[in-house]
């Protein structure tokens, strides 16, 4: 699914949202592909699967916004849309590099480059380089970072990974065209809630047992208070005349009594769908679970 269309993530995110697009598309209104003036928005993009995905299915939708509140990411965003030659001349080089040294080297190469980010004293351009560099090659292409704001997940171990994807970068650069990229906090994005807008939201999920925690994309972490700050964010672009749909875990898969979901959007839609969960320290833990679709779309048969 994930490279049904000529631009797709460049960047592996945990939370990646590929394997949900087809339950996706079945909350959108029926009449998506007619509306006309439609603003799309995604306050939370991480790797952005839903946000390539749905620009392309959908040419219809003039203008769209994108945040995050991962600098690093966002930065990445402006390097393709604006530098996109440049940061493919850069990742080449790296590729080239990185390809040529045998396994202990390349792991000595990659904690190099690791120090080299974190210190983020080099040109923006090159900076995205290493960021895509180092999602390519460290483990799992998770992005983490410690207290003091560092990524700091350990070197990965794939024999050949593409580095330089010169023909995605450059599909995703021509659909940023048309594309406001902002970083920051989620509610900076309720000022372009009117009735054309039309919102994805996919927050970090409410972990569903301590361990399955993974909610150290920034330094800022986001626990029980942000949800219930995003389910009245929510209220309020609905209230604007938005539609919006927002995944988020299930926790009725560990406890049926738990209501936290159900009581916080309870004047809106809930739709339960089957998803796998990608990241887990426990591969025996990645099995098919429900995730929930919250909505304001009704037009919809359950
Ligand atoms: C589940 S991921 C999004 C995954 C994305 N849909 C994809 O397909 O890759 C959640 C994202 O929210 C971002 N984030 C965390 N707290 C935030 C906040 N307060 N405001 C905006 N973005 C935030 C993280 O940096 C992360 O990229």
């Amino acid at each position: 699914m994930e490279n049904c269309c000529p631009a797709h993530p460049f960047v592996k995110w945990a939370g990646g949202k590929a394997q949900l697009i087809e339950e996706i598309r079945k909350v959108l209104p029926l009449d998506l592909e007619k509306r006309k003036h439609l603003t799309y928005i995604e306050p939370f993009v991480g790797g952005g699967a839903v946000f390539f995905w749905i620009l392309q299915e959908y040419p219809n939708i003039e203008r769209a916004i994108i945040n995050d509140i991962n600098q690093e990411l966002v930065d990445t965003y402006h390097v393709i849309k604006n530098d996109v030659e440049n940061l493919i001349l850069s990742l080449q080089e790296l590729q080239q590099e990185y390809i040529s040294l045998a396994l202990p080297e390349r792991t000595a190469y990659f904690l190099e480059k690791r120090q080299i980010f974190n210190k983020k004293n080099i040109h923006n351009t090159n900076l995205a380089a290493l960021f895509i560099f180092l999602n390519r090659t460290c483990f799992n292409g998770l992005y983490r970072v410690n207290a003091k704001g560092e990524f700091n997940v350990p070197h990965g171990k794939y024999r050949n990974p593409k580095i330089a994807d010169e023909n995605n970068l450059r599909a995703c650069s021509q659909l940023l065209q048309k594309v406001e990229i902002l970083c920051g906090d989620f509610e900076r994005t309720s000022r372009y809630a009117d009735p054309n807008s039309i919102f994805y939201l996919d927050p970090p999920y409410k972990p569903l047992t301590a361990t399955s925690a993974f909610t150290s994309y920034t330094k800022h972490g986001f626990d029980d208070s942000e949800q219930i700050r995003l389910g009245r964010f929510c209220q309020k672009i609905a209230r604007k005349g938005a539609l919006f749909i927002e995944s988020n875990s299930d926790p009725k898969n560990i406890n049926s009594q738990d209501t936290f979901f159900d009581s916080l959007y309870e004047t809106f839609l809930i739709r339960r769908v089957s998803a796998t969960r990608m990241i887990n320290a426990n591969a025996s833990k990645r099995g098919a679970i429900s995730e929930l679709l919250i909505s304001n779309i009704a037009n919809r048969q359950p």
